[in-house]
Order: structure tokens, then C-alpha cells, then sequence
């Protein structure tokens, strides 16, 4: 296996440095030769070469199997809305030239972490859905610009049939996988786009006539997303939608640190935790690695067909978390004492080798 290596900002480094030592730790056990081949993004790259996604990165990530990514982001850019070069847009132009149109974010809940939701027990249990966010199209990479001498700006949303197609057999397929349930989230009561999304997803329901398919608007499934949240499988939805959903998603589960994801597409995929790039906490060794390693699992999962391999890696981490050998972010409030994320590495390795 041949893996590209984007330990990125902030604590991506550490995270990532944690998700290679698992990843080498299952290599061992079961027999797989991983190659990791570093290369530079966001801020760094900006500082290095003034680019955040360089195209000697671009060719390393073309031709790897799959991409393990950390996080990207730096204060030093958030505070100067002038800044011409930026390290979010080193992820935008990483999924677009990747062709990754389909980001695939699960939330699920640790029954040991119950109490660390901000909502309640009986709300929560048994959450297991799957959100499939467009990626790659939208109001992200429509015409964007200013007019009357920069008093009016303006944002488009463009969506293309087949940019609908492709992306909703991405959800069909894995409700198939799944509980076969599947929900269209627009703004079909308003949006023209959202109507081209309705309408395109309503023409493949008979190709699967297994799944049961919902329509929601986007404000309902925002309230519903916190009432029922189990009441859920999997969602597709356009990009800035999928953008807002899957933060508010995320927070179920009770820590940000736990959520993996990933993004495909046409050729190779690429995994990274949900959470940003914590840059208050970078360098000290108390980030959460857990998200970046369940995101490995799904990397041998989906990329290399291994179900054995990441179900050991989410075997372990579960033990991990019932076993209180946690980062401080989950220990505060339900265990005493916390680890640093080398320990957590160090505890998990240590369990696969076993
Ligand atoms: C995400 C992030 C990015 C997005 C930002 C950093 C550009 O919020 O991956 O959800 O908006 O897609
Ligand atoms: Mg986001």
C-alpha cells in the first residue's frame, strides 16, 4: 500500500504521527507493507513554497492508493480577512483536482461516552447515521465576485444533473450497505437547485427499489438532526448544507476528536478527522488522535477491501474508551486521570500487537 502522508497544521502532525504508528502496528500483524510518502499542505505550504496545495503534493496524493490527511488552518490567517493566499483553499483545490465529489461523515455513539452528549441519553441512543456531502460543486466552486464597486457581492449555486447522479448513487449504494434508508435534504420549497436535486434523486428511486427514500428541507432536518437523530441512515445533501449538518452531526457523538471521515471520488480516497487544526493545543501532546485513527480504519476498509483490519482498529479504540485511556478532552468529566495522545498511541499499538 502505498499512502500519502498530509500531516498539514496545528495538531495534525501529532494526530497523524499516532494513525501511522497504528496503521504500521496492523501492517505487522497482518502481514501489509505500507509505504507512507510525506507531503506539505496549508499553512506550512504557504510558508515553504506559497501555495497551500503544491503541485508536487498533488502528484505524491495522484499517485498513492490513498491519502491520510491531519488538518489544515492558522490563526495568523483567520485574523486578516486580506490575506490573498489561505490554507482552507489548499483543501478546496486538493478535493476538486482529486475529484473527491463525495465526503462521507458518519456519527455514531460510544455507549460508554453517553453522558458527554450535550443531548440526552434517550435522545441519542442507537445514533448511527451517515451523511454524503457534495463536495466538489455548489455555491464553493460556483461564480462568485463583487459589483458596484464592491458593495454588492454575490455567490452562486450551480448543480449539474450528473453531478446530482453521481453523488446519489454514493447514497443509494450505501444505504444498501446499510439500513436502507435514505434521506434528500434541500431547499426544494425555495431553491431552483434544490429542485434539479429533488427531481434527480426522485428519477433514480426505481433503479432501487429497496431503499426507502425521504425528502427533507434543509431547516427541518437541522431541528430533526437533534431531536431523533437515530431516526436517521444516510443523507445526501449539497455542499454548504453538508457543511453546516455535519458540525451540527458531529457534536452528538460528544467530542469532536472522535469523528473520522472521508472523501471519495472518482480515483483515490482520502481520510481525515472531521475536527480543524486545534492550533491552541498544537505541540503539546494533548490533542485527541482517535478521530485520525478511525479514519485509517476506514482507509483499509473502503481503499484496500481490509473489514479485519479496521475492525481491530475500532476494536482497540473502543477498549481504549471504556478503559478510560483517553485525551483530556474525554476524560474531564467521566474519568480521573487523562493521557497524552503518544500514550493513547502507545496503549493502542500495544493492544493490536498483542
Ligand atoms: C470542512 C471545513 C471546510 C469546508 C473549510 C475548512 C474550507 O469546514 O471540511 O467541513 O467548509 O468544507
Ligand atoms: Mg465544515
Amino acid at each position: 500500500m502505498n499512502i500519502a502522508l498530509l500531516s498539514g497544521d496545528g495538531i495534525g502532525p501529532e494526530v497523524i504521527d499516532q494513525s501511522v504508528r497504528v496503521c504500521d502496528a496492523i501492517a505487522t500483524k497482518f502481514n501489509h507493507q505500507i509505504k507512507w510518502t510525506k507531503a506539505i499542505t496549508g499553512a506550512r505550504a504557504i510558508d515553504e513554497v506559497g501555495d497551500p496545495y503544491p503541485d508536487q503534493t498533488h502528484e505524491i496524493c495522484e499517485n498513492s492508493d490513498a491519502v491520510l490527511f491531519g488538518a489544515i488552518g492558522d490563526p495568523k490567517f483567520d485574523h486578516d480577512p486580506s490575506a490573498k493566499v489561505r490554507p482552507e483553499q489548499g483543501l478546496l483545490k486538493m478535493r476538486k483536482k482529486l475529484g473527491l465529489f463525495a465526503n462521507i461523515r458518519p456519527t455514531f455513539v460510544f455507549p460508554s461516552l453517553m453522558d458527554r452528549s450535550p443531548l440526552k441519553k434517550e435522545r441519542i441512543e442507537n445514533t448511527d447515521l451517515v451523511f454524503v456531502r457534495e463536495l466538489t460543486s455548489g455555491i464553493y466552486f460556483g461564480d462568485r465576485g463583487r459589483r458596484d464597486n464592491g458593495h454588492t457581492a454575490f455567490d452562486t449555486c450551480t448543480y449539474r444533473r450528473s453531478e446530482i447522479q453521481r453523488i446519489a448513487t454514493k447514497g443509494f449504494e450505501l444505504a444498501a450497505m446499510r439500513n436502507k434508508k435514505l434521506c434528500c435534504v434541500d431547499k426544494a420549497n425555495v431553491l431552483e437547485s434544490s429542485r434539479l436535486w429533488r427531481e434527480t434523486v426522485q428519477s433514480m428511486e426505481s433503479q432501487y427499489p429497496d431503499i426507502n427514500v425521504s425528502y427533507e428541507f434543509v431547516d427541518a432536518v437541522a431541528m430533526r438532526l437533534i431531536q431523533w437523530p437515530s431516526d436517521y441512515d444516510v443523507l445526501i445533501t449539497e455542499n454548504l448544507f453538508g457543511d453546516i449538518l455535519t458540525d451540527e452531526a458531529s457534536v452528538i457523538s460528544g467530542s469532536m476528536g472522535l469523528m473520522p471521515s472521508a472523501s471519495v471520488g472518482e480515483k483515490i480516497a482520502l481520510y481525515e478527522p472531521i475536527h480543524g487544526s486545534y492550533p491552541q493545543a498544537a505541540g503539546k501532546n494533548i490533542a485527541n488522535p482517535l478521530a485520525t485513527i478511525l479514519s485509517a480504519a476506514m482507509m483499509f476498509e473502503m481503499s484496500f477491501d481490509l473489514a479485519d483490519e479496521a475492525a481491530l482498529i475500532r476494536q482497540v479504540v473502543n477498549k481504549s474508551i471504556t478503559e478510560g485511556i483517553v485525551t483530556q478532552d474525554l476524560a474531564e468529566s467521566s474519568h480521573d486521570k487523562s493521557y497524552t495522545t503518544s500514550e493513547v498511541g502507545d496503549y493502542l499499538v500495544e493492544q493490536i500487537l498483542s
